[in-house]
């Protein structure tokens, strides 16, 4: 029947921004450096958390937590691209997208529950600021991140087992820069209405849901503002950095996944996809952090600590 006309397929073409012919040279210098910046902005938190006592609370083992994620997050995509937009080999093996998908799934949707149990902590420490070392005891923190990891990895799972268990045919040329859901349902040479389905309702369940969870603790923390009439900046001010982070990643993130038919050009989603693949977590230390003058002092202290051992 049908069958004969299947291929089998071992490797796949990231076509990536090739339709910029002439800029390849720039985009290269670009990503390169959006992704040094990424990794050392990240890695400095990381340092600043774990080399000095200032930051010993929950709040800063969360950032370094998802610094440790956005940096991962990065290195699953950005080095591939990069390789592609120097060499020009745009091959990747089967496996390798495969494995590069799952990576990308599982870091992103971890984030999104990380970010959950961050606006948690800070609902805890704006509305029940007596109990929480209490509340947020070091086994809290534990099962919150690791409870994250696990929901990461079970979407993931799914979703890649899925999509590379469908058929592909002559055609191998992946419209994107990484191995991602939606283009490689494009290619697939069978109808993919269950994969769609499956996209819609897990990943879409894991994006609200965590997204949901996020709200509540933020509607918890804004009445509670709101109700304080002393207006208490400092609170505020996280908050709205905070809610940056949230709009830019769950809206690329929603766009991309959440949606009926894929009918949008791939030139669209390559540029949303841009979005919560590289630069979400390029603001995220700027955003998180770096406006924060623990975090500044912090990070000064780690970085002399360094010095200093070199001598
Ligand atoms: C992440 O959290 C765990 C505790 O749950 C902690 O032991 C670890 O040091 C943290 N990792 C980073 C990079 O901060």
């Amino acid at each position: 029947m049908n069958g004969r006309n299947y291929t089998i397929i071992t490797e796949f073409i990231l076509v990536g921004f090739s339709e910029f012919i002439d800029l390849q040279l720039l985009l290269f210098i670009m990503f390169l450096l959006i992704y040094i910046i990424t990794v050392l902005g990240n890695l400095s938190i990381i340092l600043a958390y774990t080399l000095t006592t200032i930051l010993n609370t929950p709040m800063y083992l969360f950032l370094s937590n998802f610094s440790f994620l956005e940096i991962c997050y990065v290195t699953s995509t950005v080095p591939k691209l990069l390789s592609n937009l120097l060499v020009g080999d745009k091959t990747i093996s089967f496996y390798s997208c495969a494995l590069q998908m799952y990576c990308v799934l599982l870091l992103a949707s971890t984030e999104c529950y990380m970010l959950a149990a961050m606006a948690y902590d800070r609902y805890v420490a704006i509305c029940h600021p007596l109990l929480y070392s209490i509340i947020m005891s070091n086994k809290v923190c534990i099962q919150l991140i690791g409870g994250s990891w696990i929901i990461g990895a079970a979407n993931s799972l799914t979703h890649t087992t899925l999509t590379f268990n469908l058929p592909f045919c002559n055609d191998h040329k992946i419209n994107h820069f990484f191995c991602d859901i939606p283009p490689l349902l494009k290619l697939a040479c069978t109808d993919t209405w269950i994969n769609q389905t499956v996209v819609f309702i897990v990943a879409g369940g894991v994006i609200v849901g965590s997204l949901i969870l996020t709200i509540i603790s933020y509607a918890f923390i804004i009445s509670s503002i709101l109700n304080i009439h002393s207006r208490s900046n400092k609170a505020f001010s996280t908050c709205s950095s905070h809610f940056m982070v949230i709009t830019i990643f769950y809206g690329s993130g929603m766009f991309m996944y959440i949606r009926p038919n894929t009918k949008y050009a791939m030139y669209h989603e390559k540029l949303v996809s841009l979005m919560y693949t590289i630069i979400a977590p390029l603001l995220n230390p700027f955003i998180y952090s770096l406006r924060n003058n623990e975090v500044k002092l912090a990070i000064r202290h780690s970085l002399s600590l360094i010095a200093v051992d070199k001598y």
